[in-house]
């Protein structure tokens, strides 16, 4: 087969097996999906503790990792699965948004056996991965529903119309919230990676520390977010209180900045479900699996009429699985890759 053919000759099966490859950020994530509904197997071996030391991913050390490691994680999910290459009817990958050097280690790989098996090569947007976790917490899940989507790299309040067709209502003018999540971690000295420690640190302080309301005066759309004035400000109230030699209480820093941070998600979701008249929420990306946010929505929407979707806390954060469920819609549509594919550090949602 010349590398151009791949593309071409395929017909797309009913209930498809569907490999998902993820490597845009530190995560090595390989799982295989039946009918893009149902997890068959979902292998993640993450290099977090190789960057713990560097407070952040090390971009370089996660191309070596997931070099490594993903061969493995691919073994490892065709053994629980039962499965061998063969079987796999298509390869989904990650194309972007990610680290470019991380996602070229997926990228080829996944190129590699798809000219290998003869198999179609799907690429996958990362953001509509995150989304599509949610068809794998509800098998019934369908289109229209409104998702907040809230990660390292994106924070917005999208409604999902259709399958493949998405409105973003509003989104971050400057910093995601997992961004600010990890950026104040560092402020209160806690370790890589920051999200989940500032969670965990918020559970012992109060919200007793006033922070700046978002986007006061902002002229843009009313569901926008912004998230460099908070962390700033919590930068600021930290060295001005070490600079006055007083005694600061990190736990309350992390609990307001958490429910700084977090409620104006929740207030703006709801928003979005008012005007679209959605009557199903989601939730997606890294912050998604934060405790205080799934609380909070689900008590925001009780006695609503609104039906609240939370993929597992491991399906919100970086996982293969999530890639094979869009990747099993891409599938669907035929959208297939030739060998020519590259990775591109940034995708956006359409
Ligand atoms: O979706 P994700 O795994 O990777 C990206 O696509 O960005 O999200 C990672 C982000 C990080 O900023 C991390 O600190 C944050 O999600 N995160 C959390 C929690 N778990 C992960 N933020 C707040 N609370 C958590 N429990
Ligand atoms: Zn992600």
């Amino acid at each position: 087969m010349r590398y151009d053919e791949l593309k071409t000759g395929f017909s797309v099966k009913d209930n498809p097996i569907i490999m998902g490859i993820e490597t845009s950020c530190d995560e090595t994530a390989v799982a295989i999906i039946k009918n893009g509904r149902e997890i068959l197997a979902d292998e993640i071996i993450s290099s977090a503790t190789e960057h713990v030391r560097f407070g952040g991913v090390v971009p370089e050390i996660a191309s070596r990792m997931h070099t490594t490691a993903i061969l493995k994680a691919t073994q490892n999910a065709l053994d629980k699965a039962g499965l061998c290459l063969d079987d796999i009817d298509a390869f989904a990958v990650t194309q972007g948004s990610g680290l470019l050097g991380a996602l070229l280690v997926g990228v080829s790989f996944a190129k590699s056996l798809a000219y290998a098996t003869g198999k179609p090569l799907v690429p996958v947007s990362h953001i509509r991965g995150h989304i599509a976790a949610a068809y794998l917490a509800d098998k019934d899940l369908k289109p229209p529903f409104v998702t907040i989507l809230a990660s390292g790299g994106h924070t917005a309040v999208i409604a999902v119309k259709d399958y493949y067709d998405f409105e973003v209502y509003g989104s971050t003018i400057d910093d995601a919230v997992g961004e600010a999540f990890d950026k104040v971690a560092r402020v209160l000295w806690l370790q890589y990676p920051g999200g989940p420690n500032v969670e965990k640190l918020a559970k012992q302080g109060q919200n007793s520390i006033k922070l700046p309301k978002m986007l006061k005066n902002y002229q843009g759309s009313e569901f926008d977010f912004s998230y460099s004035g908070l962390k700033t400000a919590v930068i600021n109230y930290v060295h001005n209180e070490q600079a006055k030699g007083n005694e600061i209480n990190n736990a309350d820093v992390a609990a307001s900045f958490q429910s700084s941070a977090i409620d104006v998600l929740i207030e703006k979701a709801l928003k979005v479900i008012d005007v679209t008249g959605y009557k199903t929420l989601t939730v997606s990306g890294g912050v998604a699996a934060n405790g205080y946010l799934r609380e909070n929505l689900t008590k925001a929407v009780e006695n609503k009429g609104i039906k609240l979707v939370l993929p597992e806390k491991r399906y919100c954060t970086d996982n293969g699985a999530m890639i094979g469920a869009e990747g099993y819609l891409q599938y669907k549509k035929g959208n297939f890759a030739d060998l020519s594919l590259n990775a591109k550090a940034v995708i956006s949602l359409r």
